[in-house]
């Protein structure tokens, strides 16, 4: 992991907030990797870190003024912007991460960072208010489509006494983050030029106006496999069912809520290189279309709700005579006898891939962070992966997908 690092060159422009003093820990970090740093503070940052502080920890001198008569005869702002191989902003607070969506350039960092063509990486830092404020998610929205790359931040105790998201990612996760994005940059890309589709969440047939039938997919799973595909270069439509999740980065999403909706978001969006069925699709809908009055009770009970089945999706897809794509993967929510079922599943649906986990209530799978998951072949073979991240998950079958294909 540490070779992405060596001999790279980092812009990093620290930002005005408390959490200044871990850019100083990031600094000798990113230099433990092999990285060299070029430190910028702004006129903010100078309040908790000297410039002195985090030249000594460069071991080059830090830069801070737009008109440094000094920097502007040796290289210039400029070349201040492109003479690196990344930028990582840290801490990123409101204030910088407006300027930044704004496009302003009125001291050295805003100006090095309109100035630049380089990849940018932030690590927010502010109160959960601000954080969690409309202005500021417009500017995180401005800013990831504009290409820069969020780390964290993290929930957690800060200086304030409330707690919640706003507290800066650690600098061993920034760098981790960095790493990420230079591998990416550096040519990491196998789904580049391939169209993915993806579906995710749950669906909801509603019943009457206000209920409806659901389940308890958070669609994180299928989220992480949208964003991973994004990241390993592929276009990818994400058809999402409700969910409380962001959209993943440099990915289209189409929301729907019902089955029937999904089928026909999912056949808008072919053709497509791969097609990954994440989502969970509720299995049946209530036979009476919802109408717009609410179902009153009326004292003798509730009245049979008669259901129908859904579509299958995957199977719809999958046994397509004309524009299949050619890698079709599914899911298998099981909670027991995994891996036979699947197999059964995988026959039944006509897919090339099925992905089984463990949706049993001690695993705690359904709506959580991991999954214990098995691949299995049509051709019978079984992959057992170790418990791990969802996102892990994500990353390892993409790669898993795109190996496929390109073999
Ligand atoms: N699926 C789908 N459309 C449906 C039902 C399921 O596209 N109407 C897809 C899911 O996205 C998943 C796979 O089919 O990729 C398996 O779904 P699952 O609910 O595990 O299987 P079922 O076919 O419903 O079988 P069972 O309920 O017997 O487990």
């Amino acid at each position: 992991m540490t070779e992405t690092l060596a001999q790279r060159r980092v812009l990093l422009v620290i930002g005005g907030g408390i959490a200044a003093y871990k850019a100083l820990d990031l600094i000798r970090r990113l230099r433990e990797r092999g990285a060299s740093v070029c430190p910028v503070l702004t006129a903010g940052a100078q309040e908790f870190v000297t410039p002195l502080a985090a030249a000594a920890l460069a071991g080059e001198r830090a830069h801070t003024d737009l008109f440094d008569r000094a920097s502007e005869a040796e290289i210039g702002h400029i070349k201040l912007a492109r003479q690196a191989d990344a930028v990582v902003v840290a801490p990123a607070t409101a204030n910088l991460m407006a300027r930044m969506a704004g496009g302003h350039a009125a001291d050295l960092a805003t100006t090095v960072l309109l100035a630049t063509t380089l990849p940018i990486l932030i690590a927010p830092a502010m109160n959960v208010q601000m954080w969690a404020h409309p202005a500021t998610r417009r500017n995180r929205a401005v800013l990831e489509g504009d290409g820069v790359r969020i780390v964290g931040p993290n929930a957690g105790r800060m200086a304030e006494p409330e707690s919640g998201p706003g507290r800066m990612a650690e600098p061993n996760e920034i760098a981790d983050a960095l790493e990420r994005m230079l591998g990416q940059q550096a040519g990491d890309r196998p789904l580049a030029g391939r169209r993915v589709l993806v579906t995710s969440g749950p669906t909801h047939e509603p019943i009457d106006p206000v209920r409806y039938i659901a389940n308890r997919s958070s669609g994180r799973q299928g989220h992480a496999i949208a964003a991973a595909a994004a990241a390993a270069g592929a276009a990818v439509t994400l058809v999402s069912g409700p969910v409380a999740l962001p959209d993943p980065p440099g990915v289209a999403v189409v929301r729907v809520e019902t089955a029937r909706q999904m089928l026909e978001a999912v056949e808008a969006a072919l053709p497509a290189d791969i097609a990954v069925f994440a989502a969970a699709v509720a299995d049946w809908r209530p036979e009476q279309e919802a109408g717009s009055k609410k179902i009153k009770k009326d004292g003798t009970g509730p009245a049979p709700m008669p259901l129908v089945e859904n579509p299958d999706i995957l199977a719809t897809i999958a046994r397509l005579p004309v524009g299949r794509p050619p890698l079709v993967v599914g899911f298998a929510a099981e909670t027991d006898t995994v891996v036979e079922h699947a197999r059964a599943k995988i026959a039944r649906k006509g897919c090339d891939l099925i992905v089984a986990n463990d949706v049993s209530a001690e695993g705690g799978v359904m709506g959580g962070a991991d999954n214990t998951v098995h691949l299995i072949r049509r051709d019978g073979a079984v992959e057992t992966w170790p418990r791990l991240g969802k996102e892990e998950v994500a990353r390892r079958l993409v790669a898993h997908v795109a190996a496929l294909l390109a073999g």
